[in-house]
């Protein structure tokens, strides 16, 4: 398939058509690749949504609170402290000493339950890096991260934006272990375990220094942002926040999208904010 029709494609999936033609403005400020995207669809009316593309959502308890959530947070004890001293020197390790540290990393209760670490995959130089919660069943199994269903919605959110996974762009995730429930199945992380996990997903962000860091999901943009966990993410989104100086966008969880596809719009808005920041900082 050709890159133009992968888009058509997406675009049908994504239920967005009708959104990116109104964008052409925006996007003919973006690099060539990016703006082609408006040429693509058919100009049609347009709806309320694509009018106010970057509107921040209403807050409320439920627009976010079961948003990006792979299953519901269970209270899960966190394991007793970690029996091997923490790496203290993280801060000054390079790719290869970091992965090993990880690999190897008893500093949560998490490592109990994986098959193997997930580090995160892409592009060392990457300018973009998108930060997901943790790695799941699939991702447990193949050790990269977004592997699964929402790892394919996630790849056509790249090919919408003219990226490609592993050129360009880094994924990694809030913790880089497998978190399940009781039941074995798949959880979000708890604070203590994201905590635990931070100091690696900083080195990674270190490392690479892209120009914009996208959070999907909650937990990511909990932990990127510092924020206390009864914020009300959905007013984060339409705002773009640092991460040191590291512009930082939020939308939805690609899983969330999964069940939710009504709100791929919204999250096609965030994508647009994302890359209007990013040309920004291109330009100046
Ligand atoms: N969800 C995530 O947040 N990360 C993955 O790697 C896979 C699914
Ligand atoms: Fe270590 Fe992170 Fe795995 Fe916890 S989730 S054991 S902190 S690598």
């Amino acid at each position: 398939m050709s890159n133009q029709n992968r888009r058509i494609a997406f675009l049908q999936e994504m239920g967005l058509g009708p959104v990116w033609s109104q964008r052409a403005a925006m996007l003919q400020t973006l690099e060539p690749e990016v703006a082609s995207l408006s040429e693509v669809v058919e100009p049609v009316a347009v709806s309320a949504t694509a009018t106010a593309p970057l509107r921040v959502a209403e807050p409320s308890a439920s627009a976010w609170g079961d948003d990006d959530l792979v299953s519901t947070p269970a209270a899960v004890p966190v394991a007793p402290t970690a029996l091997v001293q923490p790496a203290t020197n993280i801060g000054s390790m390079n790719w290869d000493q970091l992965k090993a540290v990880v690999s190897n990393c008893t500093e949560c209760g998490l490592c109990k339950g994986r098959t193997q670490t997930v580090f995160g995959v892409g592009d060392q130089k990457a300018r973009w890096l998108f930060v997901g919660e943790g790695p799941g069943r699939n991702e447990d199994f193949q050790g990269e991260p977004f592997v699964g269903p929402a790892g394919k919605l996630l790849d056509n959110m790249f090919v919408a934006m003219g990226l490609k996974r592993g050129e360009n762009t880094y994924i990694a995730n809030t913790v880089k272990c497998r978190p399940t429930d009781e039941n074995k199945r798949d959880r979000a992380p708890v604070a203590a375990e994201s905590d635990a996990c931070m100091p690696y997903l900083q080195r990674q962000i270190e490392l690479i220094n892209p120009s914009v860091i996208v959070a999907l999901g909650k937990t990511a943009a909990l932990s990127l942002l510092k924020l206390d966990p009864a914020t009300p993410v959905a007013r984060l989104r339409g705002t773009v926040h640092r991460y040191t100086d590291i512009p930082v966008v939020v939308t939805y969880h690609p899983a969330y999208l999964l069940r939710a596809p009504k709100e791929k719009s919204k999250a096609w808005a965030d994508l647009c904010l994302a890359m209007q920041t990013y040309a920004d900082k291109a330009n100046g």
